[in-house]
């Protein structure tokens, strides 16, 4: 094996720099240090007022780089506050919004934001309620050792290289691309109703929607030229879990493919990614579950096997259904089979208004009146949903919902050459991000139903089922989503 390319000889990015999280050189995350060193402008500034609210939304406000013309950059005052709860915790550092739903009352963090609070804040989700799954405490990173950060690639490739951010930066071309990163966990809730999965309780907000800024994998692992013989790219976070770091891994064949649309990304609308998000540089990985988008990430490594990270096998698996989660712990051969590891997403949706338990008052509505049902749905791999329905007969028969799809803004803001590189996503049918659905229906209907029922399809005509597909992780669930109807009158 060559060595190294020379371009960065700095400290080893996975020791901790205090217990603080702030080290004596350098200057913590929340100052205005970071906003001298954010990227070049590039949102659309005729999608800001719609697709991001910044007026009425301080902690997006924050977010909005001052270069685009907004003078003052409010105080983030929800985001920069130590919760109660992680005083105790490693991650009594890490400022975290007071409007997060934390899903399990432990650390490690890991929360939602209420559906509603969700769902109302439109197409990008502010940072500070950006679902987050974390499986140990929050690596301690400074400003001073993001700037020296280490990225390793290396493996089966004929040029090996350590990169730091600035190399990064400077020798690949920089894109923003809108990506919704969805938990496998969402909605397993419903699951766990039914009967106990490994997991927790997620409800259908484990999902959000960022602006991320980075370099496509494919141009990187370009430039290391990948030898003959590998066949997977391992991604390695520096997170400190009790079975060694957070890794996983994707087909060379995949990770090459730009229309896949994998990042390194370091910042996150606008501004570098939070800690909780992977500060200082994570993968993104559009399409696929969540858990492959490795968060803190120090290492790639090109390799004739998958990764052999403890949770790649451990996790994101749907197990077969008669696999209990007695059975899924004591026999470990089901988490080595090849055949239930999780890519892509699956086809998904859920209603956000009105909301479970949510009571309407109808006593206004005249008898003609109509009541806007609105929610989200996604399909996985690039795919685009094609058809959302609405029953209000539990199945019996359905009305076609009307769709948006914020994302196509993006790409028909003829932003494609600066935001999206030097894939046209103009042309592409890549879909990366949520869409969302209303319908009217009639008060009448509405009044006298018991409950609202959504499913969608994608593009390959796959449709969410009609029953639920239990499974002992309790992952990807997307049976038809139920809403029951309760009224004031
Ligand atoms: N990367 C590292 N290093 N450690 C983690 O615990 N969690 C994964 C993934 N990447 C994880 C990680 C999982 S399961 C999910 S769903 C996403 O990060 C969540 O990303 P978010 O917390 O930024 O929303």
């Amino acid at each position: 094996m060559q060595p190294a390319d020379e371009l960065s000889t700095h400290t080893d990015p996975c020791t901790p720099t205090s217990s603080t999280g702030v080290s004596s050189e350098g200057t913590g995350y929340f100052t205005s240090n970071n906003l001298t060193e954010l990227p070049t402008p590039f949102y659309p500034p005729s999608l800001l007022e719609e697709d991001i609210k910044v007026k009425s939304e301080p902690s997006v406000a924050r977010q909005i780089p001052s270069c685009l013309g907004f003078p003052e950059l409010p105080q983030d005052k929800v985001s920069s506050e130590i919760n109660p709860s992680d005083v105790a915790t490693p991650d009594a550092w890490v400022p975290r919004d007071g409007r997060m739903v934390r899903l399990t009352g432990k650390h490690p963090f890991n929360a939602e934001a209420k559906l509603k609070d969700l769902y109302t804040q439109g197409f990008i989700t502010p940072s500070s309620l950006f679902f987050v799954r974390n499986h140990g405490a929050v690596p301690i990173v400074d400003q001073h050792l993001a700037n020296n950060w280490k990225l390793k690639v290396h493996g089966l490739c004929s040029k090996p290289v350590t990169f730091t951010l600035d190399d990064l930066r400077r020798k690949f071309r920089v894109v923003t691309i809108p990506v919704t990163l969805v938990c496998a966990g969402n909605r397993r809730k419903e699951q766990n109703m039914v009967q106990k999965s490994l997991g927790f309780s997620w409800g259908a907000a484990g999902l959000s929607t960022a602006l991320f800024t980075g370099v496509y994998l494919a141009d990187v692992l370009e430039y290391v030229l990948p030898l003959r013989g590998a066949r997977h790219v391992v991604f390695e976070g520096c997170d400190d879990l009790p079975n060694g770091p957070y890794g996983t891994s994707q087909l060379l064949s995949w990770a090459r493919d730009k229309r896949k649309g994998m990042m390194l990304a370091w910042a996150m609308n606008g501004l570098p990614l939070e800690p909780d998000h992977g500060f200082p540089l994570r993968l993104v990985v559009p399409g696929q579950i969540g858990g492959r988008s490795v968060k803190w990430l120090s290492r790639i490594e090109l390799s004739e096997h998958e990764s052999q990270h403890h949770l790649h096998f451990r996790d994101n698996k749907v197990l077969p259904m008669p696999v209990g989660p007695d059975q899924a712990r004591a026999e470990s051969h089901w988490w080595y089979d090849p055949r239930y590891i999780i890519r892509d997403l699956n086809v998904n949706s859920a209603i956000a208004s009105p909301d479970h338990d949510e009571i309407l008052d109808l006593s206004a509505q005249g008898a003609d009146g109509t009541y806007p049902v609105k929610g989200y749905a996604y399909a996985g791999g690039g795919r685009r949903v094609t058809r959302v329905e609405v029953s209000t007969d539990d199945g019996d028969s359905w009305s076609l919902a009307d769709i948006t799809y914020p994302e196509d803004r993006f790409r028909a803001t003829a932003y494609s050459d600066s935001v999206y590189g030097d894939l046209d996503m103009t042309e592409s049918d890549t879909c990366f991000c949520w869409c969302f659905w209303t319908l009217e229906i009639p008060i009448q209907t509405i009044r006298t139903t018991r409950a609202i029922v959504v499913r969608c399809m994608d593009e390959s005509l796959a449709l969410q089922p009609r029953n639920m597909y239990w499974n002992a992780t309790g992952m990807m669930n997307n049976w038809w989503f139920r809403v029951c109807v309760h009224k004031l009158s």
